[in-house]
């Protein structure tokens, strides 16, 4: 989470257990270009792993470029798709992705390409109605990519928390368990 799930709060929870951990949200056309930004957003050490590497991207050398750089330091990256917050979808980031699946799978396909074996995963919202043409079509699109990505040796896919208090959506989310998951 942007603010708080930097290298104190990180080790903090790793000391109650906390198997996996993940940055806050890093802008990776920053990220990539800046020396000065890198060393603001991103903080690691030895002890600080397994690590994935959040980032917000809109195209995918960006997205693939700071994957390049961050692989020795993290076990992965993953792509917001999810920030539903006003700058992020001006500059084409966060949930403003979920409209364009093909741009997710792009993004993903093209990491991979470039970081082979490093894992690349990526965040999502489900709409609140599933049920609605659009957001279906968006949500069943979207698991393509994640196929596509987990066939590619892309790690994981988290579901947002909300999903889970939502009773509406719970069937369309078990249903997406069952299938690609086999739970
Ligand atoms: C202050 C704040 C910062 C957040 N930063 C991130 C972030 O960097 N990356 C991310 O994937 N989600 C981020 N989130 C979203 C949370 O991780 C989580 O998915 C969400 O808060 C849970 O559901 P909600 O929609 O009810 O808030 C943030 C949320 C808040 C409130």
């Amino acid at each position: 989470m942007v603010r708080y799930s930097k290298l104190s709060f990180r080790t903090l929870v790793r000391r109650y257990g906390c198997d996996l951990a993940y940055t806050p949200m890093i802008v990776s056309d920053s990220f990539v270009k800046s020396v000065k930004a890198r060393d603001m957003e991103f903080t690691t050490n030895p002890a600080d792993r397994p690590l994935i590497v959040q980032f917000a991207a809109s195209n995918p050398k960006d997205f693939a470029d700071a994957a390049e750089i961050i692989a020795p330091f993290s076990d992965g990256v993953d792509l917001n798709c999810g920030c539903p917050q006003r700058w992020a979808m001006q500059e084409g980031y966060g949930a403003k992705l979920i409209r364009t699946p093909g741009l997710i799978k792009d993004i993903v396909r093209q990491t991979v390409a470039r970081v082979p074996g490093f894992p690349v995963s990526i965040k999502i919202r489900i709409h609140d109605d599933l049920r609605c043409n659009g957001c279906q079509r968006n949500f069943e699109q979207s698991s393509n990519v994640c196929r596509v990505s987990l066939n590619s040796s892309a790690m994981c896919h988290r579901l947002d928390r909300r999903v889970f208090s939502e009773l509406k959506s719970l069937p369309a989310v078990l249903e997406y368990l069952r299938v690609n998951y086999n739970i």
